[in-house]
């Protein structure tokens, strides 16, 4: 017995050393039906004398192949790890791949742009709906029954009384029904008309309105808050003038020009010779506006404006046709990037 065992040792040493598989090696020897397992199985035979001396013997055996083995184990998942590693070599100097970036498209920059510059002087964002009904679009808006403005050449009707709003002007009489003063919101978004596509028209375009609501809001107000803007969109130095127009939701109304900021007012080919570029539509909320929607004009005043994105754009880069911003020719909308 004492030979078979000191043969396991250097046996299983050898197998291991040969290259046979650890798992091998330990069902041979250690498994259930083992060589080990079964001289241990059969040590009862022995006499009381020989039991502890084979016992000892067989023990240190099976702790010398554990040795063995973990240690062959260990070496088995290097040489694993290693062969895993010489297939997988990567060559550092091998040209890259070029992922191509993308960039957002010019409107949704200058809109993003455009709420920055409001925001910053304390104006929250409102959201509104481009499928609009009759009466947010127009009544709400003070504009009558019979007012040349719905006429269906300039809107998208789908029904009698839902269409696709003209302007994001409905914005205004929905937050004041639900928001009371005061009230200080942008609202961008797009708009549609009924206009053959040319250089300076498109059947959907966009707008920012804006509304101020508040105890004591004057024209002065408007004035300050829509210089700012001016100085912040097209450079420290821009001035803004205000033309007497019409609009049926403010009185007053204007237009606002903003000084040519190419030419500074001197008249320029962006400025068609005038100095002066209008970018915007503006007013005093009309006191109609304000009950319609619940706000009592006698005590609150407002000023509200609009302005049309695709203009502020082509006027800030000097772009002479909106189509370039409607066709995505990657050339030109790369220049935005
Ligand atoms: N809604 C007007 C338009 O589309 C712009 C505007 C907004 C004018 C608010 C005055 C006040 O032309």
């Amino acid at each position: 017995m004492k030979e078979s065992l000191l043969q396991i040792k250097t046996a299983a040493a050898a197998e291991l050393a040969a290259g046979t598989s650890t798992e091998e090696v330990r069902i041979k020897y250690l498994g259930k039906k083992g060589e080990l397992t079964a001289i241990l199985r059969s040590m009862g035979g022995l006499s009381a004398d020989q039991r502890p001396v084979m016992g000892a013997l067989a023990n240190e055996v099976r702790e010398y192949v554990e040795g063995l083995l973990s240690t062959a184990a260990a070496a088995e998942a290097d040489k694993l790890i290693q062969s895993q590693l010489d297939g997988e070599t990567i060559d550092v100097t091998a040209p890259g791949t070029v992922t191509p970036v993308g960039a957002l498209h010019p409107i949704t920059q200058c809109e993003r742009q455009l709420c920055d510059i409001f925001c910053s002087m304390g104006f929250d964002i409102a959201e509104g709906f481009e499928i609009e009904t009759d009466y947010y679009n127009f009544q709400a808006m003070n504009i009558p029954e019979n007012h040349p403005a719905r006429d269906t050449q300039d809107t998208f009707y789908f029904t009698e009384s839902m269409l696709l709003r003209t302007h994001t002007s409905p914005v205004q009489a929905r937050v004041m029904e639900v928001q009371k003063p005061p009230i200080r919101i942008v609202s961008p978004g797009r708009v549609y008309r009924s206009d053959a596509v040319d250089a300076t028209h498109s059947p959907a375009f966009h707008q920012l309105e804006g509304l101020v609501v508040d105890r004591g809001i004057t024209m002065g107000d408007l004035r300050g808050i829509l210089e700012e803007f001016a100085r912040k969109m097209f450079g420290g130095e821009t001035r803004i003038r205000f033309r007497p127009h019409h609009f049926q939701f403010t009185e007053p109304s204007a237009e606002v020009d903003v000084s040519c900021f190419v030419c500074n007012s001197a008249g320029c080919r962006l400025c068609k010779g005038e100095g002066w570029i209008e970018i915007l539509g503006a007013g005093m909320v009309h006191p109609n506006v304000l009950s319609m929607a619940g706000i009592d004009p006698n005590v609150y005043s407002g000023f509200a404006f609009g302005m049309g994105i695709e203009r502020i754009i082509m006027t800030r880069w000097g772009i002479d046709d909106l189509r370039l911003l409607l066709e995505n020719d990657v050339r030109f909308l790369r220049q935005f990037g």
